[in-house]
């Protein structure tokens, strides 16, 4: 992991990097504290020349006997958001040569405290390759960790805690991006439990428990266990408790966690059908916000839990036809085995419940249908309460991570409910709104609380995160492959707001 450390200007160790705008592009006093004179001097050529001119997304690199430097071109000053700062910060490790070296000196004194500090979380964000499977090749230098000397002409001790808290959080999100690229012939439901069990051991603040498939039988779970159950990798639930005994009511996440779908009986085309193994990436993101709260020292009372399955065809597989009987006990006619996520959601969402959550965030790549939505921009978040949706969208506009309110309509709700023979059926009566009916037949298995007039459903939200867990060409933080996608912004929103 790369090392940060925040300081002063003065000093230049490594190759000196200059963030520079359009409207300001001149090396200023400031900026040439401690750098080499012919440095400065060649730097100030390019730019009289015109032969840099700091336009956003642009770098131009300066090497003599002296030393080395990147110009940075951040675009306009009134242009420049945190968004943009966090996207300056990936580019530095996306655009990183071996000419470069490992170490740099980051003169960030023209950004505001809060883009620096942006600035270095895209850097550790993007800092993340998965070589799990490469073989070691002895002339690869490139393992060498980056050290970045952020440098500020602001409070050090300010940036600095940001700087370490962003490093906590980064350590999450890699741990959701490792989860979600590793192969689904090692990661199996059980494997990932092992995995949960093994993070848990030695932090006195954390519980972990597994819900086995027999035991997941006896508790009724009949949506984990049909879709579980035609797989030789048994199905299970896992549970992170954070900080169990702290007062209060915990928010509790749901993660759908198929560790790979290839539709079941009902089975899906084979173009592109490995990509779904990045259909457990809403359990990848549970398990990496849990690292990344209990990271950042988060105190308060948090809990996880992770539906996992391995969806596949066999003659002890579920048929489209068969009738489940979910935890909840309403029964469910599955008319299609490739509705699966929504299947063992109805089991996790009505476990959340027993908690007695302040909310409920489920987080699924549930539909291809909200790829065709919202492509692979944003997250589409259906929400029973108004001021959580806020909260939600604040906190992912907050992170760079969007996420875009869809309509939980009654209609949907009817769709869902119109089995001949169920309560419910898996999928909906025609294919629109294939994302909407999907939303509308989870809040199914949303508990209510209070008596009476004041009985009311325990405020929830499902995040479809079909489009955003991979395959984002336009997430800069984040060269291909799982995403860790909203591990920031649901620990923003968790400990922030
Ligand atoms: N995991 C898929 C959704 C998916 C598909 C995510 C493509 C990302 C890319 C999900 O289990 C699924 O198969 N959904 C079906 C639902 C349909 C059968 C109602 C879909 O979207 O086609
Ligand atoms: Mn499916
Ligand atoms: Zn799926």
């Amino acid at each position: 992991m790369m090392k940060v450390e925040v300081e002063e200007s003065g000093n230049v160790v490594g190759t000196l990097l200059m963030p520079m705008f359009e409207d300001a592009c001149s090396i200023t006093d400031i900026d040439s504290d401690g750098v080499e004179q012919s440095l400065i001097e060649m730097m100030n050529h390019v730019i009289s020349n015109g032969d840099f001119k700091a336009k956003a997304g642009t770098t131009l690199t300066i090497h003599n006997l002296a030393g080395k430097a990147i110009l940075m071109g951040l675009g306009k000053a009134k242009d420049f958001s945190t968004d943009s700062a966090r996207e300056a910060g990936a580019s530095l490790v996306s655009k990183r040569g071996k000419q470069h070296g490992t170490e740099f000196t980051a003169r960030l004194t023209s950004l505001s405290d809060e883009q620096a500090a942006a600035f270095i979380e895209g850097a550790l964000l993007r800092d993340y390759k998965y070589n799990e499977y490469k073989s070691k090749d002895d002339e690869e230098d490139d393992d060498e960790d980056i050290v970045l000397h952020a440098q500020t002409a602001n409070d050090v001790a300010a940036l600095s805690a940001a700087s370490d808290n962003a490093a906590h959080i980064a350590t999450g999100v890699h741990l959701a991006r490792d989860l979600g690229n590793a192969p689904p012939n090692d990661l199996y439901p059980m494997a990932y439990a092992e995995q949960a069990i093994a993070w848990g051991k030695g932090k006195d603040n954390v519980e972990v428990s597994v819900i086995e498939y027999a035991e997941a039988q006896k508790l009724g779970m009949g949506g984990l266990c049909a879709v579980g159950m035609g797989s030789d990798r048994k199905p299970c639930m896992v549970t992170f408790d954070l900080n169990p005994s702290a007062k209060g009511q915990p928010p509790v996440i749901v993660g759908k966690g198929i560790t790979f779908d290839t539709g079941g009986i009902s089975i899906k085309p084979s173009p592109s059908m490995d990509e779904m193994k990045y259909d457990m990436h809403g359990s990848a993101t549970v398990f990496g916000l849990m690292q990344a709260l209990w990271a950042s020292g988060h105190q308060g009372h948090v809990v996880g839990i992770s539906c996992m399955a391995e969806n596949m065809p066999a003659s002890n597989a579920q048929r489209p036809g068969d009738v489940i009987t979910t935890m909840s006990g309403k029964t469910v006619e599955v008319l299609n085995t490739d509705a699966e996520g929504r299947l063992v959601l109805s089991d996790g969402l009505w476990k959340a419940a027993e908690y007695d959550p302040a909310w409920i965030i489920d987080l699924a790549t549930l539909t291809g249908a909200v790829v065709v939505a919202l492509g692979h921009e944003a997250t589409g978040m259906w929400c029973n309460d108004d001021d959580l949706a806020k909260r939600i969208q604040n906190s992912g506009d907050a992170c760079g991570e969007l996420i875009w309110p869809m309509p939980l309509l009654p209609a949907f709700e009817k769709e869902m409910k119109d089995s001949k023979i169920a309560d419910l059926r898996n999928i909906g009566s025609t294919r629109w709104g294939g994302s909407n009916t999907a939303a509308a037949y989870l809040k199914q298995f949303v508990q209510t609380r209070g008596e009476g007039d004041d009985e009311k459903q325990i405020p929830w939200a499902h995040l479809d995160i079909a489009g955003t867990a991979w395959g984002a060409k336009t997430n800069k933080m984040v060269s291909h492959g799982a995403t860790g996608i909203h591990v920031r912004a649901l620990h923003h929103m968790i400990t922030k707001d």
